[in-house]
Protein backbone atom coordinates (compact mmCIF):
# COMPACT_ATOMS: atom_id res chain seq x y z
CA UNK A 1 0.00 0.00 0.00
CA UNK A 2 0.80 3.56 -0.85
CA UNK A 3 3.68 5.01 1.74
CA UNK A 4 2.30 8.32 1.39
CA UNK A 5 -1.44 7.33 2.51
CA UNK A 6 -0.29 5.27 5.58
CA UNK A 7 1.53 8.41 7.16
CA UNK A 8 -1.28 10.65 6.40
CA UNK A 9 -3.74 8.25 7.97
CA UNK A 10 -1.67 7.16 10.94
CA UNK A 11 -1.26 11.08 11.98
CA UNK A 12 -4.90 11.59 11.22
CA UNK A 13 -5.16 8.45 14.07
CA UNK A 14 -2.43 10.10 16.07
CA UNK A 15 -4.97 13.48 16.28
CA UNK A 16 -7.84 11.17 17.07
CA UNK A 17 -6.33 9.46 19.74
CA UNK A 18 -5.10 13.06 21.58
CA UNK A 19 -8.16 13.94 21.71
CA UNK A 20 -10.02 11.21 22.94
CA UNK A 21 -11.96 9.86 20.06
CA UNK A 22 -12.43 6.18 20.00
CA UNK A 23 -13.98 5.52 16.76
CA UNK A 24 -11.68 6.59 14.02
CA UNK A 25 -12.48 6.07 10.73
CA UNK A 26 -14.00 3.79 9.19
CA UNK A 27 -11.83 2.49 5.93
CA UNK A 28 -13.98 0.09 3.48
CA UNK A 29 -13.39 -3.65 3.57
CA UNK A 30 -11.87 -4.84 0.71
CA UNK A 31 -13.64 -8.29 -0.38
CA UNK A 32 -13.25 -10.84 -2.97
CA UNK A 33 -15.68 -12.81 -4.46
CA UNK A 34 -15.77 -15.19 -7.69
CA UNK A 35 -16.06 -19.13 -8.49
CA UNK A 36 -13.92 -21.53 -6.84
CA UNK A 37 -10.15 -21.33 -8.21
CA UNK A 38 -10.80 -18.32 -9.95
CA UNK A 39 -7.39 -17.07 -7.91
CA UNK A 40 -9.42 -15.27 -5.12
CA UNK A 41 -6.70 -15.38 -2.41
CA UNK A 42 -4.08 -15.13 -4.92
CA UNK A 43 -4.72 -12.01 -5.27
CA UNK A 44 -5.08 -10.74 -2.04
CA UNK A 45 -2.00 -12.33 -1.01
CA UNK A 46 -0.51 -10.55 -3.66
CA UNK A 47 -1.64 -7.22 -2.28
CA UNK A 48 -0.79 -7.79 1.12
CA UNK A 49 2.34 -8.75 -0.38
CA UNK A 50 2.97 -11.36 1.91
CA UNK A 51 2.56 -15.64 1.43
CA UNK A 52 0.25 -16.74 4.50
CA UNK A 53 -2.67 -17.60 2.74
CA UNK A 54 -3.86 -21.22 1.23
CA UNK A 55 -4.46 -21.35 -2.19
CA UNK A 56 -4.50 -24.56 -4.87
CA UNK A 57 -6.95 -26.38 -7.11
CA UNK A 58 -10.45 -27.26 -5.61
CA UNK A 59 -12.15 -25.93 -2.40
CA UNK A 60 -9.35 -24.45 -0.70
CA UNK A 61 -10.67 -21.57 1.10
CA UNK A 62 -13.65 -22.95 2.69
CA UNK A 63 -14.43 -20.50 5.63
CA UNK A 64 -14.28 -16.64 5.50
CA UNK A 65 -10.96 -15.26 6.74
CA UNK A 66 -10.72 -11.66 7.79
CA UNK A 67 -8.10 -9.98 7.50
CA UNK A 68 -7.06 -6.83 9.56
CA UNK A 69 -4.21 -5.06 8.54
CA UNK A 70 -2.81 -3.17 11.35
CA UNK A 71 -0.26 0.06 11.18
CA UNK A 72 2.35 -0.33 14.10
CA UNK A 73 5.41 1.73 13.75
CA UNK A 74 8.90 -0.42 13.75
CA UNK A 75 9.73 -0.53 17.06
CA UNK A 76 13.21 1.49 18.49
CA UNK A 77 15.35 -1.72 19.82
CA UNK A 78 16.79 -0.82 23.07
CA UNK A 79 20.83 -0.65 22.30
CA UNK A 80 21.81 -3.97 24.36
CA UNK A 81 25.87 -3.90 25.71
CA UNK A 82 27.40 -6.88 23.80
CA UNK A 83 29.20 -9.34 26.18
CA UNK A 84 32.69 -10.12 26.02
CA UNK A 85 32.73 -8.59 22.17
CA UNK A 86 30.00 -11.07 20.87
CA UNK A 87 27.77 -9.64 18.58
CA UNK A 88 24.61 -10.31 19.66
CA UNK A 89 22.63 -12.49 17.83
CA UNK A 90 20.60 -10.80 15.14
CA UNK A 91 16.83 -12.10 14.05
CA UNK A 92 15.37 -11.49 10.58
CA UNK A 93 14.73 -7.34 11.66
CA UNK A 94 11.83 -7.49 9.03
CA UNK A 95 9.98 -10.07 10.96
CA UNK A 96 10.58 -9.03 14.23
CA UNK A 97 8.19 -6.04 13.57
CA UNK A 98 5.60 -8.13 11.58
CA UNK A 99 3.38 -10.33 13.08
CA UNK A 100 0.22 -12.23 13.05
CA UNK A 101 -2.13 -12.98 15.60
CA UNK A 102 -4.84 -15.31 15.74
CA UNK A 103 -8.72 -14.15 17.69
CA UNK A 104 -8.58 -18.18 18.78
CA UNK A 105 -5.26 -18.41 19.91
CA UNK A 106 -4.35 -14.93 21.91
CA UNK A 107 -1.13 -13.39 22.80
CA UNK A 108 0.53 -15.84 20.12
CA UNK A 109 2.81 -14.33 18.01
CA UNK A 110 3.61 -16.12 14.34
CA UNK A 111 6.23 -14.46 13.04
CA UNK A 112 6.58 -16.79 10.90
CA UNK A 113 4.01 -16.57 7.91
CA UNK A 114 4.03 -19.92 6.75
CA UNK A 115 3.19 -21.10 10.50
CA UNK A 116 0.30 -18.49 9.89
CA UNK A 117 -0.78 -20.69 6.58
CA UNK A 118 -0.58 -23.85 8.96
CA UNK A 119 -2.70 -22.17 11.21
CA UNK A 120 -5.19 -21.46 9.08
CA UNK A 121 -5.45 -24.86 7.66
CA UNK A 122 -5.18 -26.36 10.89
CA UNK A 123 -8.26 -24.14 12.01
CA UNK A 124 -10.29 -24.77 8.93
CA UNK A 125 -10.33 -28.18 9.15
CA UNK A 126 -11.17 -28.10 12.88
CA UNK A 127 -14.56 -26.45 12.04
CA UNK A 128 -15.34 -28.30 8.69
CA UNK A 129 -13.29 -31.40 8.36
CA UNK A 130 -11.09 -32.21 5.72
CA UNK A 131 -13.80 -33.22 3.09
CA UNK A 132 -15.10 -30.02 2.02
CA UNK A 133 -17.18 -28.81 4.34
CA UNK A 134 -17.59 -25.44 4.46
CA UNK A 135 -18.44 -22.46 7.31
CA UNK A 136 -19.99 -19.33 7.88
CA UNK A 137 -17.80 -19.11 11.21
CA UNK A 138 -15.11 -16.76 10.15
CA UNK A 139 -11.58 -17.32 10.96
CA UNK A 140 -10.33 -13.38 12.40
CA UNK A 141 -6.47 -12.54 11.80
CA UNK A 142 -4.57 -9.73 12.72
CA UNK A 143 -1.31 -8.59 11.09
CA UNK A 144 0.76 -6.01 12.68
CA UNK A 145 3.41 -3.83 10.41
CA UNK A 146 4.51 -1.34 9.72
CA UNK A 147 4.42 -1.34 6.05
CA UNK A 148 0.25 -1.88 5.96
CA UNK A 149 -2.72 0.70 5.66
CA UNK A 150 -4.81 -0.02 8.23
CA UNK A 151 -7.79 -2.24 6.90
CA UNK A 152 -9.79 -4.67 6.27
CA UNK A 153 -9.72 -7.51 3.53
CA UNK A 154 -11.77 -10.62 3.89
CA UNK A 155 -10.81 -13.47 1.84
CA UNK A 156 -14.46 -15.97 0.93
CA UNK A 157 -15.15 -19.24 -0.25
CA UNK A 158 -16.03 -19.74 -3.89
CA UNK A 159 -18.71 -19.72 -5.74
CA UNK A 160 -19.92 -23.58 -6.54
CA UNK A 161 -22.63 -25.09 -7.68
CA UNK A 162 -22.84 -28.72 -7.55
CA UNK A 163 -21.99 -30.87 -3.68
CA UNK A 164 -18.65 -32.54 -3.53
CA UNK A 165 -17.26 -34.19 -0.11
CA UNK A 166 -19.36 -33.60 3.01
CA UNK A 167 -20.56 -30.37 1.15
CA UNK A 168 -24.98 -30.44 1.75
CA UNK A 169 -27.16 -30.26 -0.94
CA UNK A 170 -27.75 -26.78 -0.60
CA UNK A 171 -23.86 -25.69 -1.12
CA UNK A 172 -24.93 -23.20 -3.49
CA UNK A 173 -27.56 -21.46 -1.58
CA UNK A 174 -25.17 -21.08 1.69
CA UNK A 175 -22.25 -19.55 -0.23
CA UNK A 176 -24.32 -17.34 -1.68
CA UNK A 177 -26.01 -16.28 2.01
CA UNK A 178 -22.29 -15.97 3.54
CA UNK A 179 -21.07 -14.17 0.10
CA UNK A 180 -23.69 -11.71 0.53
CA UNK A 181 -23.70 -10.97 4.58
CA UNK A 182 -20.21 -9.40 3.52
CA UNK A 183 -20.51 -7.80 0.36
CA UNK A 184 -24.19 -6.07 0.69
CA UNK A 185 -22.53 -3.73 3.32
CA UNK A 186 -21.76 -0.34 2.15
CA UNK A 187 -18.68 -0.03 3.03
CA UNK A 188 -17.40 -3.16 0.98
CA UNK A 189 -15.26 -2.80 -1.99
CA UNK A 190 -15.90 -5.81 -3.90
CA UNK A 191 -12.98 -6.98 -5.68
CA UNK A 192 -14.61 -9.38 -8.68
CA UNK A 193 -12.54 -12.24 -9.54
CA UNK A 194 -13.03 -13.88 -13.13
CA UNK A 195 -10.48 -16.37 -14.88
CA UNK A 196 -9.72 -14.71 -17.74
CA UNK A 197 -10.30 -18.33 -19.33
CA UNK A 198 -13.18 -18.73 -19.05
CA UNK A 199 -16.54 -16.32 -20.21
CA UNK A 200 -17.00 -13.35 -18.31
CA UNK A 201 -20.88 -13.36 -19.39
CA UNK A 202 -20.78 -16.43 -17.02
CA UNK A 203 -19.43 -14.76 -14.42
CA UNK A 204 -20.29 -15.37 -10.57
CA UNK A 205 -18.77 -13.06 -9.11
CA UNK A 206 -19.73 -10.28 -11.55
CA UNK A 207 -23.49 -11.51 -11.58
CA UNK A 208 -23.57 -11.36 -7.23
CA UNK A 209 -21.65 -8.17 -7.18
CA UNK A 210 -24.30 -5.83 -9.79
CA UNK A 211 -26.95 -7.83 -7.40
CA UNK A 212 -25.74 -5.52 -4.44
CA UNK A 213 -24.04 -2.55 -6.19
CA UNK A 214 -26.25 -2.23 -9.20
CA UNK A 215 -24.45 1.20 -9.98
CA UNK A 216 -21.02 -0.14 -9.72
CA UNK A 217 -19.45 2.59 -7.54
CA UNK A 218 -17.69 -0.05 -5.56
CA UNK A 219 -16.85 -3.14 -7.93
CA UNK A 220 -13.66 -3.76 -9.44
CA UNK A 221 -13.55 -6.67 -12.08
CA UNK A 222 -9.90 -8.28 -11.90
CA UNK A 223 -9.11 -10.82 -14.42
CA UNK A 224 -6.89 -13.54 -13.53
CA UNK A 225 -4.78 -16.65 -15.04
CA UNK A 226 -4.19 -14.27 -18.47
CA UNK A 227 -1.50 -16.18 -18.92
CA UNK A 228 -3.76 -19.55 -19.32
CA UNK A 229 -5.77 -17.85 -22.38
CA UNK A 230 -5.72 -19.36 -25.52
CA UNK A 231 -2.79 -18.48 -27.90
CA UNK A 232 -4.39 -15.31 -29.97
CA UNK A 233 -6.68 -14.36 -27.29
CA UNK A 234 -6.63 -11.30 -24.70
CA UNK A 235 -8.60 -9.26 -22.78
CA UNK A 236 -8.59 -6.10 -24.58
CA UNK A 237 -11.84 -6.21 -25.07
CA UNK A 238 -13.10 -6.71 -21.47
CA UNK A 239 -10.61 -3.64 -21.07
CA UNK A 240 -12.26 -1.42 -23.13
CA UNK A 241 -15.71 -1.98 -21.59
CA UNK A 242 -16.94 -3.73 -25.20
CA UNK A 243 -18.20 -6.66 -23.33
CA UNK A 244 -19.74 -5.94 -19.46
CA UNK A 245 -18.84 -2.27 -19.09
CA UNK A 246 -17.93 -2.02 -15.34
CA UNK A 247 -17.37 1.62 -13.90
CA UNK A 248 -14.64 1.00 -11.87
CA UNK A 249 -12.74 -0.75 -14.85
CA UNK A 250 -11.33 -3.94 -14.71
CA UNK A 251 -7.36 -4.69 -13.85
CA UNK A 252 -5.52 -8.08 -15.18
CA UNK A 253 -3.38 -9.92 -13.23
CA UNK A 254 -1.22 -12.75 -13.39
CA UNK A 255 -0.68 -14.25 -9.83
CA UNK A 256 1.45 -17.57 -9.27
CA UNK A 257 0.43 -20.74 -11.14
CA UNK A 258 -0.63 -24.51 -9.28
CA UNK A 259 3.68 -24.96 -10.38
CA UNK A 260 4.66 -22.22 -8.72
CA UNK A 261 2.95 -22.71 -5.54
CA UNK A 262 4.51 -26.37 -5.33
CA UNK A 263 7.77 -25.04 -6.04
CA UNK A 264 7.17 -22.24 -3.41
CA UNK A 265 8.09 -18.86 -5.85
CA UNK A 266 8.15 -16.06 -3.95
CA UNK A 267 6.04 -13.18 -4.16
CA UNK A 268 8.74 -11.30 -5.80
CA UNK A 269 9.66 -13.39 -8.39
CA UNK A 270 5.69 -13.52 -9.03
CA UNK A 271 5.09 -9.63 -9.26
CA UNK A 272 8.61 -9.87 -11.54
CA UNK A 273 7.16 -12.38 -13.65
CA UNK A 274 4.26 -10.31 -14.18
CA UNK A 275 5.30 -7.93 -14.93
CA UNK A 276 7.33 -9.10 -17.83
CA UNK A 277 4.37 -11.09 -19.15
CA UNK A 278 2.78 -8.09 -19.71
CA UNK A 279 5.35 -5.64 -21.10
CA UNK A 280 6.36 -8.51 -23.30
CA UNK A 281 3.08 -9.26 -24.36
CA UNK A 282 1.76 -7.57 -28.09
CA UNK A 283 -1.75 -7.10 -26.84
CA UNK A 284 -1.06 -5.37 -23.54
CA UNK A 285 2.94 -3.71 -23.79
CA UNK A 286 1.38 -0.78 -24.89
CA UNK A 287 -1.26 -0.51 -22.00
CA UNK A 288 1.04 -2.44 -19.43
CA UNK A 289 1.00 0.40 -16.85
CA UNK A 290 -2.94 -0.22 -16.48
CA UNK A 291 -2.02 -4.08 -15.82
CA UNK A 292 -1.04 -5.94 -13.15
CA UNK A 293 -1.36 -5.95 -8.86
CA UNK A 294 0.88 -2.89 -8.76
CA UNK A 295 -1.87 -1.09 -10.93
CA UNK A 296 -4.69 -2.72 -8.81
CA UNK A 297 -3.34 -1.61 -5.75
CA UNK A 298 -3.01 1.79 -6.53
CA UNK A 299 -6.57 1.55 -7.61
CA UNK A 300 -7.55 0.59 -4.19
CA UNK A 301 -5.66 3.15 -3.30
CA UNK A 302 -7.82 5.90 -4.99
CA UNK A 303 -10.79 4.57 -3.98
CA UNK A 304 -9.75 4.15 -0.47
CA UNK A 305 -8.87 8.16 -0.67
CA UNK A 306 -12.08 8.71 -2.12
CA UNK A 307 -13.90 7.50 0.92
CA UNK A 308 -11.60 9.23 3.22
CA UNK A 309 -12.72 12.76 1.63
CA UNK A 310 -16.04 12.02 1.47
CA UNK A 311 -16.11 11.27 5.38
CA UNK A 312 -13.55 14.90 6.02
CA UNK A 313 -16.56 16.40 6.94
CA UNK A 314 -17.80 14.23 9.44
CA UNK A 315 -14.42 14.11 11.02
CA UNK A 316 -13.92 17.83 11.22
CA UNK A 317 -17.21 17.76 13.06
CA UNK A 318 -16.33 15.14 15.14
CA UNK A 319 -12.86 16.80 16.14
CA UNK A 320 -14.60 19.95 16.14
CA UNK A 321 -17.21 19.33 18.58
CA UNK A 322 -14.52 17.35 20.52
CA UNK A 323 -12.65 20.42 20.66
CA UNK A 324 -15.61 22.74 22.30
CA UNK A 325 -16.48 20.00 24.90
CA UNK A 326 -12.56 19.92 25.97
CA UNK A 327 -11.97 23.60 26.01
CA UNK A 328 -15.38 23.76 27.63
CA UNK A 329 -13.84 21.56 30.01
CA UNK A 330 -10.45 23.56 30.47
CA UNK A 331 -12.92 26.59 31.32
CA UNK A 332 -14.89 25.15 33.81
CA UNK A 333 -11.32 24.27 35.64
CA UNK A 334 -10.24 27.57 35.37
CA UNK A 335 -7.35 26.61 32.83
CA UNK A 336 -5.99 29.47 30.39
CA UNK A 337 -6.99 29.11 27.16
CA UNK A 338 -3.82 30.51 25.44
CA UNK A 339 -1.79 30.00 22.71
CA UNK A 340 -0.27 26.69 24.41
CA UNK A 341 -3.85 24.72 24.87
CA UNK A 342 -2.89 21.32 23.22
CA UNK A 343 -6.70 22.23 21.59
CA UNK A 344 -4.72 24.55 19.44
CA UNK A 345 -1.88 22.45 18.38
CA UNK A 346 -4.82 19.48 17.54
CA UNK A 347 -6.73 22.02 15.41
CA UNK A 348 -3.60 23.36 13.94
CA UNK A 349 -2.46 19.74 13.15
CA UNK A 350 -5.59 18.98 11.71
CA UNK A 351 -5.83 21.60 9.20
CA UNK A 352 -2.45 21.02 8.06
CA UNK A 353 -3.47 17.21 7.67
CA UNK A 354 -6.54 18.36 5.79
CA UNK A 355 -4.63 20.77 2.94
CA UNK A 356 -1.62 18.18 2.61
CA UNK A 357 -4.52 15.14 2.23
CA UNK A 358 -5.87 17.46 -0.60
CA UNK A 359 -2.76 17.81 -2.47
CA UNK A 360 -2.22 14.53 -2.36
CA UNK A 361 -5.83 12.92 -3.42
CA UNK A 362 -5.45 15.77 -6.34
CA UNK A 363 -2.28 14.65 -7.64
CA UNK A 364 -3.41 10.91 -7.53
CA UNK A 365 -6.75 11.08 -8.65
CA UNK A 366 -5.56 13.48 -11.75
CA UNK A 367 -3.08 10.33 -13.28
CA UNK A 368 -5.36 7.41 -12.49
CA UNK A 369 -8.64 8.37 -12.98
CA UNK A 370 -11.61 5.69 -11.19
CA UNK A 371 -13.81 6.46 -15.00
CA UNK A 372 -11.47 5.21 -17.49
P1 LIG B 1 -9.41 -19.27 -5.13
O1 LIG B 1 -10.01 -20.64 -4.95
O2 LIG B 1 -10.28 -18.39 -5.97
O3 LIG B 1 -9.01 -18.62 -3.85
O4 LIG B 1 -8.08 -19.47 -6.01
P2 LIG B 1 -6.59 -19.71 -5.56
O5 LIG B 1 -5.92 -18.41 -5.33
O6 LIG B 1 -6.53 -20.74 -4.50
O7 LIG B 1 -5.99 -20.28 -6.92
C1 LIG B 1 -6.53 -21.44 -7.51
C2 LIG B 1 -5.52 -22.06 -8.46
O8 LIG B 1 -5.36 -21.22 -9.60
C3 LIG B 1 -4.14 -22.21 -7.87
O9 LIG B 1 -3.59 -23.42 -8.34
C4 LIG B 1 -3.35 -21.04 -8.42
O10 LIG B 1 -2.00 -21.34 -8.55
C5 LIG B 1 -3.99 -20.86 -9.78
N1 LIG B 1 -3.96 -19.46 -10.24
C6 LIG B 1 -4.55 -18.38 -9.65
N2 LIG B 1 -4.34 -17.28 -10.38
C7 LIG B 1 -3.57 -17.65 -11.43
C8 LIG B 1 -2.99 -16.92 -12.55
O11 LIG B 1 -3.15 -15.69 -12.71
N3 LIG B 1 -2.26 -17.66 -13.44
C9 LIG B 1 -2.06 -19.01 -13.29
N4 LIG B 1 -1.33 -19.65 -14.22
N5 LIG B 1 -2.60 -19.71 -12.27
C10 LIG B 1 -3.33 -19.04 -11.35
NA1 LIG C 1 -9.03 -22.82 -4.85
MG1 LIG D 1 -9.34 -19.16 -1.92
Amino acid sequence: MDQQLIALINKLQDVFASIGVSNNIDLPQITVIGSQSSGKSSVLENIVGRDFLPRGTGIVTRRPLVLQLINRPAANKPVKEEKDGEPEERTNANNENEWGEFLHLPNQKFHDFSKIRDEIVRDTEKMTGKNAGISPNPINLRIFSPNVLTLTLVDLPGLTKVPVGDQPRDIERQIREMLLKFISKPNAIILAVTAANTDLANSDGLKMARDVDPEGTRTIGVLTKVDLMDQGTDVVDILAGRIIPLRLGYVPVVNRGQRDIEQSKSIGSALENERNFFQNHASYASKAQYCGTPYLARKLNVILMHHIRSTLPDIKARIGSQLAKYSGELKALGGAMGETNPGSVVLSTITEFCSEFRTMIDGNTNDLSLNE
